[in-house]
């Protein structure tokens, strides 16, 4: 058992790490750093001009919201050189991690903005980017408003991605997907592909088993606990009022929902 001291020591030490990273990211010129409690005061002027501004071409635009280490933003940049990424996420440490490996490998197709993913319409302007990946995104089963594949984030997303522009859902919760297939199913949006079980699915091609196959932080930490990575693409048109699930769906029987600290129900909507 670590004594108070050592334990106390271990957090000054993690947190003069954490505070080289800030200080890192501070000069990194592939981070741009506009959480909600300064963005009304910085004006940001890349609304619209991505291209123009930072990646100097006109090739699409990929985001990866809530996007962590950024191993998808690395990684696809990799794969497709001739288009861009942008992770997306509220945690500076994490995405040092990812911000760091692009400078380094030199890739210039690749950027990480700071934020809060419920403000993400203020960065981008109509028809700026192509699609959005949502990797391990928190399940957020007491509260649908903060779930990325609510229909409330889908309005927002309207505000930039193109007509039919694609989503992808790669996750460990069954929660969480289930609730976005209901919100796909019953709006009828497009299903381009969906798999409960991605790792034994049969008959998938080459190319999507390379893109699948992309293992996340979160992801590779599920796969350890033996569960099951499941994964959605669906296409987002842009007419159509949305209708939120209303459905009664189990709950995981981990993460969010601490067994100390466990809600006496069962289901959510
Ligand atoms: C479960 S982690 C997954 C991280 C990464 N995609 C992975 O698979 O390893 C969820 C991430 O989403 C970020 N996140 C969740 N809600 C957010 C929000 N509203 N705005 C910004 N980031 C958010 C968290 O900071 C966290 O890094």
């Amino acid at each position: 058992m670590l004594t108070f001291a050592l334990k106390r020591r271990k957090k000054e030490s993690m947190s003069k790490g954490k505070l080289a990273k800030f200080a890192d990211m501070e000069r990194f010129e592939n981070v741009f750093q506009y959480p909600y409690s300064v963005v009304d005061d910085v004006p940001f002027d890349m609304k619209g001009k991505w291209r123009e501004m930072y990646f100097h071409n006109d090739n699409p635009i990929v985001l990866e919201l809530g996007c962590g280490k950024g191993e998808y933003t690395v990684e696809l940049a990799k794969l497709y050189p001739e288009m861009n990424f942008i992770g997306v996420d509220i945690k500076g440490a994490r995405m040092w991690t990812g911000a760091k490996k692009a400078i380094e490998e030199g890739q210039k197709n690749v950027a990480f903005l700071r934020t809060n993913i419920e403000i993400i319409d203020r960065f981008f302007a109509a028809d700026e980017v192509q699609e959005i990946w949502l990797t391990f995104s928190d399940p957020q089963m007491k509260n649908p408003r903060k779930r990325l594949t609510s229909t409330y984030f889908m309005n927002r997303y309207r505000h930039f991605l193109v007509d039919g522009g694609i989503i992808h859902l790669k996750t460990d919760s069954n929660f969480l997907f289930t609730y976005t297939t209901y919100m796909v199913d019953g709006n009828h949006l497009p299903v381009l592909f969906r798999t409960e079980d991605l790792y034994h699915q049969e008959g998938i091609d080459e190319e999507t088993r390379k893109i699948l196959s992309i293992q996340t932080y979160y992801e590779s930490m599920w796969i350890e606990r033996g569960l099951n990575i499941k994964y959605q693409k669906f296409a987002l048109p842009r007419e159509g009022e949305l209708v939120e699930p209303d459905i009664e769906i189990p709950l995981d029987d981990y993460r969010s929902y601490r067994r100390d600290k466990r809600s006496s129900k069962d289901t959510a909507k």
